[in-house]
């Protein structure tokens, strides 16, 4: 892979093995806490690993002879084309890992056809963020300021960002044992992309800890976009969001960095699938590191799937391109795989394929 120097464009194209070698790499390039921060977990890291395991006990059994070529990846996203079902993962402060930030992921992300999840709490603002062009959604966490919620909403409205995902599986911070060791906490400085000089609190710290089911129908009546819960993990939740008016949901376990020993998303997923019943789209982040993984959770009811750390791995070795690349590479593995398994459209991949 080169030497690769943080913050610094790839002198070549990312050559990616596998994800593990890149973020060996990665690891190699950024400062220790940065990279403990990212990788790292909640307690001792038992739904982290579990998110990994049960998506690699999962087995798909291939079909023969079916005849199918390059297979079809499109599909239709809350009205909205996409080239495929990869979206990347709201995360925060991606300054750490390149001076442009959001701003370089999100070009990443644009280029390789994916939608950008942005984070509230971020490096760059929402309206830098909207200038890479790409499909774009834009996370919160509600700020205790129900105002600063609905502004917010409002600009990511008027950046052209398309839904609001707010957070629901972080009212606090867990333990995140790496993180006390290097006594990490995220620079005030590198969070204050969203924020506002009218703004009652700095976004960072004022998240609103005892949000309730009656306040995400308060935000969801007024939002100017549809809105997608993420972290749901309950089938009785994701009922409950989808009748308070989710346009969507995101099954996810925030990549095993906030309950240790909830189950894993992908344990998780046919549940909540199971208990919309098709009336909303269902989505899946935390632990999908290959094509291979998407396709599992495409086959076990997913709409799309999210991708988290490895975002970071690109972005720490390459900028822009390297995300793209890291993006790129699993789109292309999906595509091999549902191809390999006779499946020539994402209609294809159903549970019947799963063991
Ligand atoms: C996150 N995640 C996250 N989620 C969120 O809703 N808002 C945020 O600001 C962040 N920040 C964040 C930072 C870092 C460094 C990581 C690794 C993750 C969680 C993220 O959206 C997603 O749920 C998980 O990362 C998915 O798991 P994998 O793919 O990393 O295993």
């Amino acid at each position: 892979m080169g030497a690769a120097v943080l913050g610094q464009p790839a002198a070549a194209p990312l050559r990616i093995t596998s994800m593990e070698a890149l973020e060996a790499a990665a690891r190699a390039v950024l400062p220790p806490a940065t990279y403990d921060w990212i990788a790292g977990a909640a307690g001792a890291g038992l739904t982290q690993r579990r998110n990994r395991t049960a998506l690699d006990a999962a087995t798909i059994t291939p079909r023969m002879l079916t005849g199918v070529g390059p297979p079809d990846l499109s599909l239709t996203l809350l009205g909205q084309a996409l080239a495929h079902p990869v979206l990347v993962a709201p995360m925060g402060l991606q300054g750490l890992a390149h001076p442009e930030g959001e701003v370089a992921s999100a070009r990443g992300a644009a280029a390789a056809g994916a939608l950008f999840c942005a984070p509230m709490v971020a490096s760059r603002s929402l309206e830098e963020v909207a200038t890479a062009g790409g499909p774009r959604w834009f996370q919160l966490y509600l700020p205790r300021d129900r105002g600063m919620a609905l502004d917010l909403a409002t600009r990511a409205a008027a950046a052209g960002y398309t839904a609001l995902v707010p957070t629901l599986d972080a009212p606090i911070a867990a333990f995140r044992e790496r993180d006390l060791a290097h006594g990490f906490t995220p620079p005030p400085a590198l969070a204050r992309g969203n924020d506002r000089p009218s703004y009652a609190h700095p976004l960072l710290g004022g998240t609103d800890a005892g949000l309730s089911w009656a306040d995400l129908a308060w935000f969801m009546a007024r939002a100017p976009l549809p809105v997608v819960p993420k972290g749901v993990l309950a089938a009785a939740d994701a009922r409950r969001a989808m009748e308070a008016g989710a346009a969507a949901l995101i099954v996810s376990s925030h990549g095993g960095r906030q309950f240790d020993g909830a189950p894993a998303a992908f344990e998780a997923l046919p549940r909540c699938v199971a208990a919309v019943a098709g009336r909303v789209p269902v989505l899946m982040d935390s632990g999908p590191r290959r094509g291979l993984d998407v396709m599992k959770a495409l086959a076990a009811g997913a709409t799309a799937v999210a991708i988290g750390r490895p975002m970071w791995w690109g972005l720490a070795l390459g900028g822009a391109e390297g995300v793209q690349a890291v993006l790129g590479r699993i789109v292309e593995e999906l595509g091999v795989a549902m191809r390999l398994a006779g499946c020539g459209s994402l209609g294809d991949v159903t549970a019947e394929l799963l063991n």
